[in-house]
C-alpha cells in the first residue's frame, strides 16, 4: 500500500491528495495497521490502526471504558516534560478523574457564562473589522478572537496579555509530527518558563477570587460546586492550558478555512447572506465538517474488543481520524462539495459523542457566528486571495497564512 499515515511525508501532500487517500482506506474491509516512525524527541509506541469510517470513530468515542484517553489523546506521545509543564489534562484522563474535572469546568460553558461573553466577543469583533487592511487573513482576523476570548474568560489583566500571545504557539507544537518541531523545542526553555509563569498568574488570579469573589470564570472554578468540588491551583492552571491549546488553534482554523470556503463556493456565499440569521447555523456546523479543524486523536485500548471486523487487543492504539469520517460518503452524500443546506448533525468535528465531546462547541460556534457576521456585513465584499499556506501536521488542519481583500 502506498498510503503511510505515520509517515510526515503523507501529511504534506496537498489536502485533496489526503482526502483521496482516506476515501480509499475507508473502501477496505478492516482498518489498517501503521507501523509508528521513531521521531527524535518523542516516544513511540508500536504503531496504530487507523480509524478512518465514521461508524468506527463514533463506536471508539463512545466506549470510553474500551477506547481510553490515557495515557494521552496524541500521537505519537507527548516527552514526559510536556505533561509535566501541561499538567494532567482532562482530555488525557479518562472517568472518574476526566468526569470529575468536567463537572467542575462545564460551568465555564454554561448558557449563563456564554451569554455573558457575547457583548465582549461583538466589541472584539468589531475592534479587529476597525482595523483590517488587505493583507493575511489569519494575522488580522483569524489568530486574534479566540485567544481575546480565552483570556477575557480566565480575566488575564490587558498588561499580561502580549505574553500569552506570544507563549501560546508552542502549547501547540507537541501535539502532532511539525518541522516546527525543532524550532519549538530550541525555543521550548523560554517559553516553558513564560507559560508556568502564565499559569502561577492566573493560580493568583484565584486566590484572589476565593477571598472576592465575582461573577467570572475563575470565581466559579475555585469555588466549590453545590457537589463541594473545585479545581485545585494545579488544576486551575492546567485547565487555563488547555483552553490555550484547544480552544485557540482549533476556532482560528475554522475562520481561516471558513473565509476561502465562502470565496470558492459563492452560491452557498449569496445563499447565507440572503438570510444569515436562518443559514449561520449550519453553515458553522458544514465547515466544522469539512475543515475537520482537529484532523485525530487517539485511544488506547483496555481490552480485547471486536471492531467491525479487526480483532483489538488489549494496549493497541487506535487512532481517529475526523477529517476522514466527515467525509464518509455512507453518512455524507457527496462529501467533498461545501453544502450549507446538508444535514450535517451526524460531523464528528467536535469529537465523537462521548464523555469528551468539546466542551467549547458552543462557545466556538458563537465566536464563529459573531465574526462572521460582522464581517459579511461590514465588508461584504471580503474574500481570500489565492490559496491558503498550511503547516505540516498530522493533528492540526491548520493555516498558516491566507491572503484577503476587500
Ligand atoms: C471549531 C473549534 C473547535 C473544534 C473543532 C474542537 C474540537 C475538539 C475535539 C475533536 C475534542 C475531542 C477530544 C477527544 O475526544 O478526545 C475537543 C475537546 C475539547 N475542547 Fe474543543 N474544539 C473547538 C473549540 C474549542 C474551544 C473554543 C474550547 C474552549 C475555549 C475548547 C475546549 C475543549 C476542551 C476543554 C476539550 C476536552 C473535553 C474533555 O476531555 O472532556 N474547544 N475539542
Amino acid at each position: 500500500m502506498d498510503i503511510d499515515l505515520a509517515d510526515l511525508s503523507f501529511w504534506r501532500k496537498p489536502l485533496k491528495e489526503r482526502y483521496e487517500a482516506f476515501a480509499r482506506l475507508r473502501q477496505l474491509d478492516k482498518p489498517v495497521f501503521f507501523p509508528e516512525k521513531k521521531v527524535p524527541l518523542l516516544r513511540s509506541g508500536s504503531g496504530f490502526y487507523a480509524l478512518v469510517r465514521h461508524a468506527d470513530v463514533v463506536e471508539a468515542s463512545r466506549n470510553a471504558k474500551v477506547f481510553s484517553s490515557e495515557p494521552a489523546v496524541t500521537n505519537p506521545e507527548p516527552p514526559g516534560w510536556v505533561k509535566y509543564v501541561f499538567g494532567e489534562s482532562m482530555v488525557n484522563m479518562d472517568d472518574p478523574r476526566h468526569a470529575r474535572l468536567r463537572r467542575i469546568v462545564s460551568r465555564a460553558f454554561s448558557p449563563r457564562m456564554l451569554a455573558n461573553l457575547q457583548g465582549d466577543i461583538e466589541a472584539a469583533c468589531a475592534r479587529i473589522v476597525d482595523d483590517l487592511a488587505p493583507g493575511d487573513f489569519v494575522g488580522q482576523v483569524a489568530a486574534k478572537l479566540p485567544i481575546h476570548v480565552i483570556c477575557d474568560m480566565m480575566g488575564i489583566p490587558d498588561a499580561e496579555r502580549a505574553r500569552v500571545h506570544k507563549h501560546v504557539d508552542v502549547s501547540t507544537a507537541y501535539s502532532g509530527i511539525r518541522p516546527s518541531f525543532f524550532r519549538s523545542l530550541t525555543m521550548a526553555g523560554q517559553n516553558v518558563l513564560a507559560l508556568l509563569a502564565l499559569q502561577r498568574l492566573v493560580i493568583r488570579l484565584g486566590h484572589e477570587r476565593t477571598g472576592n469573589p465575582g461573577s467570572d470564570l475563575v470565581t466559579a472554578l475555585v469555588t466549590a460546586n453545590p457537589d463541594g468540588e473545585r479545581l485545585t491551583d494545579r488544576e486551575l492552571g492546567s485547565f487555563f492550558s488547555l483552553l490555550l491549546v484547544a480552544g485557540n488553534e482549533t476556532a482560528r482554523n475554522t475562520m481561516a478555512h471558513g473565509i476561502k470556503l465562502l470565496t470558492d463556493n459563492p452560491a452557498q456565499r449569496e445563499l447565507l447572506t440572503s438570510d444569515f440569521d436562518a443559514h449561520i447555523g449550519n453553515t458553522i456546523e458544514e465547515m466544522v465538517r469539512f475543515v475537520s479543524p482537529i484532523m485525530q486523536f487517539r485511544r488506547t485500548v483496555t481490552d480485547d474488543y471486536e471492531l467491525n471486523g479487526l480483532e483489538l487487543k488489549k494496549g493497541d492504539k487506535v487512532v481517529l481520524f475526523y477529517g476522514s469520517a466527515n467525509r464518509d460518503e455512507a453518512v455524507f452524500p457527496d462529501p467533498d462539495s461545501f453544502d450549507i443546506t446538508r444535514d450535517t448533525k451526524p460531523h464528528v468535528g467536535f469529537g465523537g459523542p462521548g464523555p469528551h465531546f468539546c466542551l467549547g462547541a458552543n462557545l466556538a460556534r458563537q465566536e464563529l457566528r459573531t465574526m462572521f457576521r460582522e464581517l459579511l456585513t461590514r465588508l461584504p465584499d471580503i474574500r481570500a486571495v489565492g490559496e491558503p499556506e498550511l503547516l505540516v501536521s498530522n493533528f492540526d488542519n491548520s493555516v498558516r497564512r491566507q491572503a484577503f481583500t476587500f
